[in-house]
């Protein structure tokens, strides 16, 4: 009895005063933070978007970014997992408010790949931190999103790509958005 108590009390807790197998280095745990805040500010400025496309009657586009606000939320609840995994807790910093102004489709898809390469970056040095720490865990962890970044990114070039064949003609632009709201925004697949 004696011996398991001792046990039990020899296992490290983290600061949510959970079990913590592995202690995590103070930068990439800050990194972290910084990134799931960067994945909310993401779901704000997709849900932003969609109403500018809800506000233009382009439901379909409306629809996809809904669903991309969506994504991103999921992006940040998986990271909010991790850290409660890794015994640590979860602050939820300030978001600004999300830019609502645009010119046209073509300048909010522009906005969306530079969003989702930024997103692609901030992953990186991440990553590099994890190795750099010998945090193997959160390199694991790190890689799924990683890829998931590769697919988004190719997402948003193929519908910028898209937007600028149709160049604002109101008929093509229709074509893309009845797409849209069947679901189709994958690129072309030679696999
Ligand atoms: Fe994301």
């Amino acid at each position: 009895m004696e011996q398991s108590n001792i046990a039990t009390h020899a296992v490290a807790t983290g600061p949510a005063g959970r079990a913590m197998a592995q202690p995590m280095d103070a930068s990439l745990l800050e990194g972290l933070q910084q990134h799931l805040t960067m994945e909310r500010q993401a779901s704000a400025t997709y849900w932003a978007m969609a109403i500018w496309f809800g506000e233009r009657e382009l439901r379909g586009f409306c629809e996809y970014l809904k669903g991309e606000a969506g994504n991103e939320q999921q992006h940040a609840a998986q990271l909010a997992d991790y850290l409660l995994a890794r015994g640590q807790t979860v602050s939820l910093e300030a978001l600004a408010a999300p830019r609502q102004q645009w010119r046209n489709a073509e300048e909010i898809f522009a906005a969306i790949f530079q969003l989702e390469a930024d997103v692609t970056s901030s992953l990186q040095q991440l990553y590099v931190m994890a190795e750099r720490a010998s945090d193997v865990r959160s390199t694991v962890f790190l890689d799924p999103m990683v890829q998931g970044q590769i697919a988004s990114e190719h997402e948003a070039a193929h519908l910028l790509g898209r937007i600028r064949f149709a160049q604002a003609n109101p008929a093509a632009m229709l074509v893309i958005d009845g797409e849209l709201s069947e679901g189709k925004h994958a690129p072309a697949s030679l696999a």
